[in-house]
């Protein structure tokens, strides 16, 4: 049984791939019939009628794929819909959601959705802030959830790493393997995404950011095929996977580089809010001295609490040596509480995961600047300044988190033919700032997202005047409105379009997929 799926698998997998050329989304009943049959699925009872329905979308892939669709008052679709970090995405609510368990269930709900036109978002770990960007009103929800494959090689040198995982459950399957993988900090955030757009790591001194660590996608195309995606099968593509966010395929697998990691040191420092020149200067000595530590990864906080302001240092070291030279500029530092301890890179994953709660609103908004502790102090009294025109709504936490991209890890950039990110070395050392706040009103929504808009602007207008401004536009920190991909650079931005072209050519991924960050600039979704 087994074996025979996978024998129609493979010769439809052949019949797609010299029919590549020819695709065009299926339109006509007679279209969608063969195109499923080539994936080896076929409609039982009367071909569908081409309509524009998300009800009837769902309603046949019940029918040729049992158990993987809910819909609204069944038990999956509660608590699949329980599981968004923002409540913005988690009041969204599709028609029913798709839970695919192979790659070809993906394939198949691709080429339905087109049959229906009904548009579709896709969700891996669901931590994208804003309405819209992994979830989807009216329309079907794809969620990798299923997909939780972690396989290491006998090598010792690639792991599998199943689309729908959480970086916990890739962390504390390695961890006891001597062994690891670039990717996110915090336990509860998803591989997809964070990979897809970055991936900024503790290791990223050594080894870049994530994507920079993925040899090879296992990646569904607009037209159903299933293809392996890496420098030597399709350079462009490859490039186009490694920045390009979810405009290119649905990416089922990543096979990532994998290295020897054991213990390392790690926590986090509270500071008094006096201590603001010296964290300052000390970020700034820490991103300048980075070639001199590649197993150091630094991110550092200013936030407003329950009436105060706190600072906050958070630190990964990929030895486990206690008190690194690296951090000695903040050890000096007088702080209020200190975790730093030799641990696992799960525990310190744990650990950053409880000061970063679900269920409340939230916003993330974002821009990158030259390394300067002078223009950090401007930026944080800009900070300080709008806060004091919100901090009465309730339960709001502001968060200011600066992390340096430094000389070592842009050079990283260039692994494997380059990323899409469009940094160059001689423009770092960089400052990469993230505005994170969460609070639980509706009513405070749009003074909230106002004033998180004014620290970017004013930000920005501060560094230019310094001197110190830059283009880039964190895909996964960015708020809806910013234009990710020009912060790329026109000529990567132009090169993407190009790629989208030619492997999405129906632009399925631009119509049908509207939620979250467009290549040309018009993003899907909804703030509040
Ligand atoms: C608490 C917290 C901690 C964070 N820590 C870090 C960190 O340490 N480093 C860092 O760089 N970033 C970090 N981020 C930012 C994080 O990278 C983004 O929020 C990212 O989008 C989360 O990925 P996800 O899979 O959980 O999100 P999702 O909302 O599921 O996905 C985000 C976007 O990617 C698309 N997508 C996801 N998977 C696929 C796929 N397989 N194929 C095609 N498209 C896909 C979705 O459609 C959606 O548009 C953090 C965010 C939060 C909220
Ligand atoms: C640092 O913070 C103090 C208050 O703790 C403030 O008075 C001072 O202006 C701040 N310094 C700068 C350079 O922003
Ligand atoms: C950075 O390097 C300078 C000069 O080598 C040194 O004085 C300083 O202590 C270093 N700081 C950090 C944080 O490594
Ligand atoms: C925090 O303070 C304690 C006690 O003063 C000190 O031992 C520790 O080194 C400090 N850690 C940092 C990183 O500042
Ligand atoms: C991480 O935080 C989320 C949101 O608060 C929570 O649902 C999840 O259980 C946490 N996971 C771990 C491993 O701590």
């Amino acid at each position: 049984m087994r074996l025979s799926g996978w024998l129609i698998w493979a010769i439809s997998w052949l019949v797609c791939s010299v029919l590549a050329d020819a695709y065009t989304a299926p339109h006509t009943s007679d279209e969608l019939g063969r195109a499923l049959a080539s994936l080896g699925v076929e409609i039982r009872g009367q071909l569908p009628v081409p309509q524009a329905s998300c009800p009837a979308a769902c309603a046949l892939l019940s029918t040729v794929r049992k158990n993987i669709v809910s819909t609204s008052g069944s038990q999956t679709y509660a608590q699949q819909q329980g599981r968004y970090w923002s409540l913005q995405q988690l009041e969204t609510l599709p028609a029913c959601r798709v839970t695919p368990q192979i790659a070809i269930d993906v394939a198949i709900t691709l080429l339905v959705t087109q049959f229906f036109q009904c548009p579709f978002a896709v969700k891996s770990g669901g931590h994208a802030a804003f309405a819209g960007a992994s979830n989807i009103q009216g329309g079907i929800t794809i969620d990798l959830s299923s997909l939780t494959q972690v396989e290491v090689s006998k090598d010792r040198t690639v792991t599998k790493v199943g689309a729908g995982n959480r970086w916990l459950d890739v962390y504390s399957k390695l961890d006891p393997l001597g062994l690891s993988v670039v990717g996110g900090r915090v336990a509860d955030i998803g591989v997809g995404g964070l990979t897809l757009g970055g991936g900024v790591s503790f290791f990223s001194g050594r080894y870049g950011w994530a994507l920079d660590g993925v040899k090879n996608y296992q990646l569904v195309l607009a037209n159903g095929q299933i293809r392996d995606i890496n420098q030597n099968s399709d350079p462009d593509l490859y490039f186009a996977l490694r920045g390009g966010g979810n405009n290119f395929g649905i990416v089922t697998r990543f096979d990532m580089e994998t290295f020897p990691q054991g213990l390392m040191w790690g926590g986090s420092t509270i500071h008094p809010p006096n201590t603001n020149v010296s964290i300052c200067k000390a970020f700034e000595n820490f991103a300048n001295n980075a070639s001199q530590n590649p197993d150091a990864a630094l991110i550092t906080a200013y936030a407003y609490s329950q009436g105060s302001y706190i600072f906050s240092n958070n630190y990964g070291y990929a030895l486990p040596t206690p008190f690194p030279p690296a951090f000695n500029e903040f050890t000096s530092i007088p702080n209020i509480t200190d975790t730093q301890r030799i641990t696992t890179l799960s525990n310190l994953a744990v650990e950053l995961n409880a000061s970063n709660p679900g269920g409340f609103r939230e916003h993330y908004t974002t821009a990158t600047f030259k390394n300067s502790a002078a223009l950090q102090l401007r930026i944080l009294d800009i900070f300080i300044q709008e806060v004091e025109t919100i901090k009465d709504a309730a339960d709001i936490l502001p968060a200011l988190v600066m992390q340096p991209i430094t000389i070592p890890t842009i050079r990283l950039f260039r692994k494997n033919g380059g990323n899409a990110l469009g940094i160059a070395e001689a423009d770092g050392p960089l400052i990469l700032m993230n505005l994170a706040i969460l609070w639980s009103s509706t009513a405070d929504d749009d003074r909230i997202i106002a004033a998180a808009a004014r620290v970017i602007s004013r930000s920005q207008q501060v560094a230019r005047e310094m001197g110190l401004g830059y283009r880039y536009i964190y895909q996964n920190y960015a708020s809806l409105s910013q234009d990710v991909f020009r912060g790329y650079g026109e000529e990567n931005r132009q090169r993407l379009l190009a790629i989208s072209r030619k492997y999405d050519p129906d632009q399925v991924f631009r119509s049908l997929q509207p939620g979250y960050f467009k290549l040309d600039g018009v993003n899907g979704g909804s703030l509040s």
